[in-house]
């Protein structure tokens, strides 16, 4: 990858309007994709960050509602109940040579981006962040770290490297991990019990995980399980684990969605984790009825 790259953001929200400002600010062409509205403000008045690990800043991007034109790298940061409208803002035939690097939660939406674009250049990663979009270019980046994990199975490495050391220079603790599905996994297995919770009790961490401690050690042991079967390692002792080190009040996304009536990540998150347990045959009966709870609450 080129000195000063070309990146396209679809969706410049919390996670995409982070990366965004901060590639920008680091020299690379950034180009976001959004809705006529957005797009218009970002325009006007570029993307400002508030964040404890960056400073204030503000950032100049360009902003169109579609793909025109052959970029490096194009990152997919909308949510999944939005990823199938937002994607035809990029027509395959606009992409180039270049990278799709999806940001999304969940373990389905690689299979469905490399029916769409060049497989050999989709690469998943896995972001760990708290970030928020409050208004259109206006960021609340909460958490004192980014880090991101490129995988990409099948995709060159020197590409994945490029990437990364694009990243790295942007202020984001990026780097390349070797096994697609261990990574997304992971992120799975963590965020599936906690979100499923913590949502579905609307308590945060603290409270859903002494109240509801027999169910999380269940949730934890079959997400652990079908991870397993998928071909992803998982040590459900440390996931316990993990979760009591949260400061109590701690809120999932998900929780936080349902809060303010916004669709939630359900299907790609606690249906992924469903069907691919159908898949293996992996008994899953705790996941099952808080999902299905969840849907009859109208999620
Ligand atoms: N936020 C985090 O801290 C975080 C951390 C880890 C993982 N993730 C994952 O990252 C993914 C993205 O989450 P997020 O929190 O960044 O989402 P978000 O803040 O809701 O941002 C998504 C963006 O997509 C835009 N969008 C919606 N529909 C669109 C369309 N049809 N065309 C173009 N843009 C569209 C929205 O634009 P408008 O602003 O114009 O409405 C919004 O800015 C999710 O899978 C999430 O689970 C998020």
């Amino acid at each position: 990858m080129a000195s000063k790259s070309t990146v396209a953001v679809l969706g410049p929200g919390g996670t995409g309007g982070l990366l965004a400002a901060l590639l920008s600010r680091s020299g690379h062409r950034v180009v976001c994709l959004a809705q006529e509205h957005t797009a218009g403000t970002l325009r006007r008045t570029g993307i400002a960050v508030r964040s404890p690990q960056f400073g204030e800043f503000t950032a100049p991007v360009e902003a169109d509602t579609e793909l025109r034109e052959p970029v490096d790298v194009c990152l997919i940061a909308v949510k999944h109940t939005t990823l199938d409208a937002a994607l035809t803002r990029v027509p395959p035939a606009a992409l180039g040579d270049a990278l799709v690097v999806p940001l999304l939660n969940g373990v389905e939406h690689p299979a469905a981006l490399r029916a769409r674009y060049r497989a050999d250049r989709v690469a998943p990663a896995v972001i760990r962040v708290e970030s928020t979009r409050t208004a259109p270019g206006v960021i609340e980046h909460g958490s004192p770290f980014t880090e991101i994990d490129l995988a990409g199975d099948g995709v060159p490495h020197a590409r994945l490297d490029a990437l990364a050391a694009v990243l790295t220079g942007a202020g984001v603790t990026a780097r390349v991990v070797e096994d697609e599905t261990a990574a997304l996994w992971a992120k799975m297995a963590f965020l599936a019990p906690f979100a499923l919770l913590t949502t579905r009790y609307g308590l945060p961490l603290g409270e859903a995980r002494t109240r509801h401690r027999a169910e999380l050690e269940d949730l934890v042991a079959e997400t652990a399980a079908v991870s397993r079967a998928c071909g992803a390692p998982a040590d459900p002792a440390q996931a316990l684990a993990r979760y009591d080190t949260f400061p109590p009040g701690t809120k999932s996304s998900m929780q936080r969605d349902a809060e303010a009536g916004r669709p939630l990540e359900l299907d790609a998150i606690g249906g992924a984790l469903l069907r691919a347990a159908d898949r293996h045959g992996v008994p899953a009966p705790v996941t099952a009825r808080l999902v299905s709870e969840l849907r009859a609450a109208g999620h």
